[in-house]
């Protein structure tokens, strides 16, 4: 009873992502990379999401081979962990598992061999992140195979990169090169920083983005979202034409 009274002081009185339904970036396989770490933590997440209207849940453990040797295997071996886990607790939700793939020599040589990669929608698309401070040098190439491979690349949240904030031009390149972009929930309520807040915005004003994702590691971040009711930025989003909606 006491833990139904601490769960609903936390449950927003909207649903407040209703209007995404889906959420297609998060780190909610236990133990594979920096997000949950167990199935109980990602259960909690899980419940908070479906508190604020969430649908469907794609989530999207790091392939980054210097630190997190994911493969296809590992992740669809805990997804199915975690399903069982959720139907066990009675939780009912559709859960899929893609990757957030960083832009290593590693990645390169995968799109090289046209390697089958973790991949979501109709569409294949791909997520992909760089480094904060910068991109690597074979990018573009990337990105060439990333299409030629038949994946429709997406772009992890733009306004974290450092080398984005203060070149708009290179995401306008990268645009016209056919990448996707994809805004974290939490950039809007400043949970990293004032800039990549306002670059955000900036994005949005521009009507450049495509996706809004909640990047969620932890239950503290979950619960965070809901700092989106509170920002000026709310009504302007909400009525985006955000492509979650198509997944
Ligand atoms: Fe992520």
């Amino acid at each position: 009873m006491l833990k139904l009274f601490a769960r609903k002081k936390d449950t927003p009185s909207t649903l407040l992502f209703d209007f995404l339904k889906v959420d297609l970036h998060s780190h909610l396989l236990a133990g594979i990379d920096d997000g949950v770490q167990t199935e109980a933590q990602a259960l909690e997440i899980i419940e908070q999401f479906l508190s604020y209207g969430f649908q469907k849940i794609i989530t999207t453990p790091h392939i980054l081979w210097d630190f997190y040797k994911n493969t296809p295997e590992i992740i669809h071996k805990k997804l199915e962990k975690l399903r069982l886990f959720l139907q066990e607790n009675q939780i009912h939700i559709p859960i899929e598992a893609a990757a957030e793939y960083y832009l290593d020599e590693h990645f390169l040589q995968m799109l090289q061999k046209n390697e089958k990669l973790l991949s979501f929608g109709e569409k294949n698309y791909l997520l992909f992140e760089t480094g904060l401070l910068n991109i690597s040098a074979f990018w573009e190439e990337a990105v060439f195979l990333m299409k030629a491979n038949g994946y429709q690349p997406i772009l992890a949240h733009p306004e974290r990169y450092i080398y984005i904030q203060n070149n708009f031009n290179f995401l306008e390149k990268m645009l016209n090169l056919g990448v996707l972009l994809q805004i974290n929930i939490l950039s809007l309520v400043g949970y990293y920083s004032v800039e990549v807040q306002k670059t955000a915005e900036k994005i949005i004003d521009a009507r450049l983005p495509h996706f809004l994702a909640s990047d969620c590691h932890h239950l503290r971040q979950a619960q965070s979202l809901q700092n989106l009711v509170q920002s000026f930025f709310f009504k302007k989003i909400q009525n985006y034409n955000w492509l979650n909606n198509t997944l």
